[in-house]
């Protein structure tokens, strides 16, 4: 069933600054890797099925690198606050609520409902500190189609004892725990170990989740250098760190030897963005969510020009929205204004920079993913942009681009995740 052609106006992002297109293109998938695209469909692929998607474009699908299932439920409220007052006045309270299995069923039903009808093919999720709570979403994730990494959230210091992880040695016992059961339970739904961010989890949790990680070799995500605030803090709480990232950095858990990503990355210094570099780091860019939370915007096209791994991410509900569309949008809006505003030595996104991120550079955290070159898995869109009304007849790209800014998740006519059509 993953062996097929289909056909249509196809595009993707080949590098940061370039997005290829072929009208009438032909796509073959050959057990759910792209074979390439063609003008004209290769005779080695004629024997496949074909479905033929017309005038409608064809693009990758998009990769959510940061988001909480959990804070989808208060998504578009609470917006008046900077990070760690918004954190203890309207996040906690929210993520206590998931001790409840019952709530945490009807709010991740309404989450995984919305993630799949979007743009996102895969995404890095934290949930909450509830194990049972996690592994219900990750058996909604599973059944979904959607591939993910989930993260059963740890913490331990500077929060309320609802959302709080029992002393480090327990804590590790049930994060392992929960790491089992994933394990044994999912195959597209996988573990990721996730410390929400160094103001809330001890050394002593760090360490033991340092080791965990070693055990189970998994993947690792959290925040990074997102708000002064919480920048001044872990100065104060980790002495012993050289910068914010050194406090991962000494337990194993920022690279290097595994996957890794950390979530904004707006006021990293030198010495981090060298760390970064060395250690692999992927960068999960989240615009709305800088903007919403006062914290800045990261200098993303520094980091391009520096080649350092960087994803789109909608930070859900730091971000209002779970549409990658829309993070495509904000992330060239932000950083037009970071540019105009207070530093003109940092150029703003270009559009086809913003549609990288979102496909082949946060693709890139999953596997060969993000781009429709032969080898690469086949995730993929397809988009119906004839309600977009225009009196003129567009390129592709013009098409797309405007698509990006007006269409919405009823747009999409088709999604592909590894293969298999989910709608
Ligand atoms: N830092 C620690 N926790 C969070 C969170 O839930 N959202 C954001 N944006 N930053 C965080
Ligand atoms: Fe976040």
């Amino acid at each position: 069933m993953k062996d097929f052609v289909i056909k249509g106006q196809i595009l993707y992002s080949a590098s940061p600054e370039r997005i290829v297109w072929t009208e009438n293109g032909y796509l073959p998938v050959v057990g759910g890797i792209c074979r390439g695209v063609f003008s004209a469909l290769p005779a080695a692929f004629s024997g496949l099925p074909l479905e033929d998607f017309g005038d409608r474009l064809i693009l990758p699908g998009m990769y959510d690198l940061h988001l909480h299932a959990s804070q989808f439920a208060f998504r578009g409220l609470g917006m008046d606050m900077e990070l760690l007052d918004w954190l203890n006045r309207y996040t906690f309270p929210e993520e206590s609520k998931f001790r409840e299995l019952s709530y945490a069923e009807r709010a991740y039903e309404g989450f995984v409902t919305a993630l799949r009808r979007s743009p996102t093919v895969r995404a890095s999720i934290f949930a909450t500190v509830h194990s049972p709570a996690t592994l219900l979403l990750m058996e909604k994730l599973e059944a979904s189609g959607l591939h993910c990494c989930v993260g059963k959230v740890n913490m331990d210091r500077n929060c309320p004892p609802s959302v709080r992880d029992p002393a480090p040695e327990e804590a590790v016992r049930e994060t392992e725990q929960w790491i089992l059961q994933a394990l044994e339970r999912f195959s597209n739904t996988k573990p990721i170990l996730t410390p929400r961010f160094i103001p809330s989890c001890t050394d002593a949790l760090l360490e033991g989740l340092g080791a965990l990680r070693h055990k189970y070799d998994l993947p690792v995500q959290s925040h990074l250098s997102e708000n002064l605030g919480e920048i001044d803090l872990v100065r104060r709480l980790s002495p012993a760190a050289r910068f914010y990232g050194d406090a991962y950095d000494r337990f194993g858990l920022f690279g290097r030897d595994h996957r890794c990503a950390m979530a904004h990355c707006v006021h990293s210094g030198e010495e981090e963005l060298e760390r970064i570099r060395q250690n692999g780091v992927f960068i999960a860019h989240s615009p709305e969510s800088n903007m919403n939370l006062a914290s800045g915007v990261a200098p993303v096209s520094r980091y391009l020009e520096m080649g350092l791994q960087v994803g789109l991410a909608t930070d859900l509900a730091g971000g209002s929205h779970e549409s990658m569309f829309k993070a495509i949008t904000h992330a060239v809006q932000a950083s037009k204004l970071r540019w105009r505003l207070y530093d003109n030595s940092v150029s703003p996104l270009s559009f086809a920079q913003a549609f990288h991120l979102a496909t082949a550079g946060g693709g890139a955290f999953f596997g060969k993913m993000g781009k429709f070159e032969d080898g690469y898995v086949f995730d993929a869109l397809v988009l119906d942009d004839s309600n977009l009304f225009h009196p003129q007849p567009l390129d592709l790209l013009s098409r797309l681009e405007r698509a990006m800014y007006l269409a919405d998740d009823r747009n999409l006519a088709a999604k592909f995740v590894d293969g298999v059509r989910l709608f």
